[in-house]
C-alpha cells in the first residue's frame, strides 16, 4: 500500500533555471565570462554546445510558461541577466530592450498562475568587469553589482515579490579560482578566493539593503549550495577534516547570510594562515545588518571527506589542507551522471536549518537527477519514460517532508529544471528537465515526471 504525504499548504512546487542558460544571446548587451569562454573556445563545451541559443528561452518564455503552468508549477526561478539588463554597467543604467524583455517576461509568468522569483547573479560576471577590475576581487565591482540590483529592484520590484541576490556563490571561487572548471579557470588561487568570498558576501548584504532602502513589498535571500560533509571514519582527524569541509564550503556564506557574521574557528584558521577575506569594520557591519529573509537551498550530493593525505600539495593556501574528498564506494550513484545519490541528506540539511539557524524559512531552491543521453529512454509516443527521475524525487521529498513533519520551516521545492537547459562545460550532456528540448527545433515534449508533477502539485502531496 502507499502512502500518501502532504505537504503544508501554499507549498511552492516548481522549478528552477537562470537567464544566461535559458535565454541566449539575442538582445545582449554585453557579454559574461562564459559567453566569452564560449566564443574564443568552443572546444572546451561538450559537443560545441554553447550559451548562444541555449534553450531560445528570450523568445520561447511565452509558450513555456504555459507548459510550466500544464505540468502543475505554482512557481519558477529564474535570473535577471547583468548583462541584459544594464546598458551602462558603471551607472546601472538600463538598457531599455533588456527592461522590456523582463516586464514582459514577468507579466506572462503571472499570468500563468507562476510566482516567479528573481536571482540576481547565476555565474555570470560580466567580462569587461573581470577584465578591468578582477570581477569579485574588486570592491569597485561590489558597489556595481549594488547599482544593477538597485536598477533592477527599481524596474520589476512592483511586480516581483520574491529574489535572491546569489546562486551558489561558492561554485564561484571554486570553480574559478581554486580548481578551474569555469572562467577565468584559475587553479591554486586559495588566498584570492577567499577574498572573493567575503566581497560577494559584502554584495549580497548590499543588495539586501539596496531592496529593503526601495521600500518594494517583498522578501529577499540568497540561494546556497549546500553540501553536508560527513567523515570517512570516526577518527579526531576525519571529524576535523568534515568539520573543516563544512565551515569553508557551506558555512562561509550560510552564517553571514543568516546570521551576519562568520564561523569563527574557520576566521580564526584562515587568520592564522594569512588569508582571511578583506573587510572592513564598515563592511562587517554592512553584512551583521542586512541579513536575508529566507533561504533557498540547491542540494544534489553530499561531500564524503577524511583527512587529507598530501596537505603540501600546492604550492599557495588550498582548503585542501584540512580536507580530501574520498569516492564513496557503498552508496547508490547515479548510473547516468555519476554522483552519488543521498536523499537522507536533505532531513540533515533541514534539521541544520532548524536547530542552528533560528528555523528559518527555506525552501530547496534546486534539486535534480542529470542523465547522460536520455534519449534512450524515448518511447515510441514520443515522451521520455523518466521514472529514475520520479524515483529520486520521491526518495528526496520524503526525507523532506519528514523534517517538515518535525516542524522544519520549508516553504517549498523546485527542481532543476524545467526545460532541458545549457549547462555550462557540459552544455546539453546531462538532461535534467521535466521537459524536454530538441535542440534541433527547439520543440518541447513534456517528460513522464512532468506528469508527476502535476499529479503531486494538485495533489499538494507524493504517494510512495
Ligand atoms: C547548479 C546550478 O545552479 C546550475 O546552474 C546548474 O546547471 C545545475 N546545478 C546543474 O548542475
Amino acid at each position: 500500500m502507499k502512502h500518501k504525504l502532504t505537504f503544508p499548504d501554499g507549498f511552492w512546487w516548481g522549478a528552477a533555471s537562470s537567464g544566461p542558460q535559458t535565454e541566449g544571446w539575442a538582445g545582449k548587451k554585453h557579454e559574461n565570462v562564459m559567453d566569452t569562454w564560449y566564443r574564443t573556445s568552443r572546444k572546451d563545451f561538450f559537443d560545441g554546445v554553447g550559451p548562444d541559443v541555449a534553450s531560445d528561452f528570450y523568445h520561447t518564455y511565452p509558450e513555456d510558461f504555459k507548459l510550466m503552468k500544464e505540468i502543475g508549477m505554482n512557481s519558477f526561478r529564474t535570473s535577471v541577466q547583468w548583462t541584459r539588463l544594464i546598458k551602462d554597467l558603471e551607472t546601472g543604467e538600463a538598457d531599455p530592450e533588456g527592461v522590456k524583455f523582463y516586464k514582459d517576461m514577468i507579466a506572462k509568468a503571472k499570468k500563468n498562475g507562476i510566482e516567479l522569483i528573481l536571482n540576481l547573479h547565476h555565474f555570470d560576471m560580466p567580462t569587461e568587469l573581470l577584465e578591468k577590475y578582477g570581477g569579485w576581487q574588486s570592491k569597485h565591482v561590489v558597489d556595481l553589482f549594488k547599482k544593477f540590483a538597485k536598477t533592477a529592484f527599481e524596474e520589476f520590484g512592483d511586480d516581483v515579490r520574491y529574489w535572491t541576490t546569489f546562486n551558489e556563490p561558492m561554485v564561484i571561487p571554486e570553480a574559478g579560482w581554486l580548481y578551474g572548471f569555469h572562467y577565468p579557470k584559475l587553479v591554486g588561487q586559495g588566498k584570492e578566493a577567499v577574498e572573493i568570498i567575503g566581497n560577494i558576501n559584502l554584495a549580497s548584504a548590499k543588495a539586501i539593503k539596496a531592496y529593503r532602502d526601495s521600500k518594494k513589498n517583498g522578501e529577499i535571500g540568497i540561494i546556497l549550495n549546500l553540501t553536508p560533509a560527513y567523515p570517512e571514519s570516526d577518527s579526531k582527524e576525519d571529524a576535523a577534516a568534515a568539520k573543516f569541509a563544512d565551515e569553508f564550503f557551506n558555512q562561509s556564506f550560510l552564517d553571514p547570510a543568516i546570521k551576519g557574521e562568520f564561523p569563527k574557528d574557520l576566521e580564526e584558521l584562515l587568520r592564522k594562515d594569512g588569508v582571511l577575506w578583506d573587510l572592513s569594520e564598515e563592511d562587517r557591519k554592512t553584512i551583521a545588518e542586512n541579513t536575508v529573509d529566507f533561504l533557498g537551498v540547491n542540494y544534489y550530493h553530499p561531500k564524503r571527506v577524511r583527512a587529507p593525505k598530501n596537505p603540501d600539495k600546492y604550492e599557495n593556501w588550498m582548503p585542501d589542507r584540512y580536507f580530501e574528498e574520498y569516492e564513496w564506494k557503498e552508496g547508490r550513484i547515479n548510473p547516468y551522471r555519476g554522483w552519488e545519490i543521498f536523499p537522507k541528506a536533505i532531513y540533515d540539511i533541514a534539521k541544520n536549518v532548524q536547530d542552528n539557524y533560528g528555523n528559518i524559512k527555506w525552501f530547496i531552491s534546486e534539486n535534480g537527477m542529470g542523465v547522460e543521453g536520455e534519449e534512450r529512454f524515448r518511447k515510441e509516443d514520443g515522451s521520455i519514460e523518466d521514472d529514475y527521475r520520479i524515483d529520486f524525487y520521491n526518495e528526496h521529498l520524503a526525507h523532506l517532508h519528514k523534517a517538515i513533519e518535525e516542524g522544519s520551516n520549508c516553504f517549498g521545492f523546485h527542481a532543476w529544471t524545467a526545460m532541458d537547459c545549457w549547462s555550462w562545460n557540459n552544455a546539453y550532456k546531462n538532461r535534467y528537465g521535466f521537459i524536454g528540448v530538441d535542440l534541433g527545433d527547439q520543440s518541447r515534449k513534456i517528460k513522464k515526471s512532468g506528469r508527476w508533477l502535476k499529479e503531486v502539485s494538485d495533489e499538494n502531496a507524493i504517494l510512495i
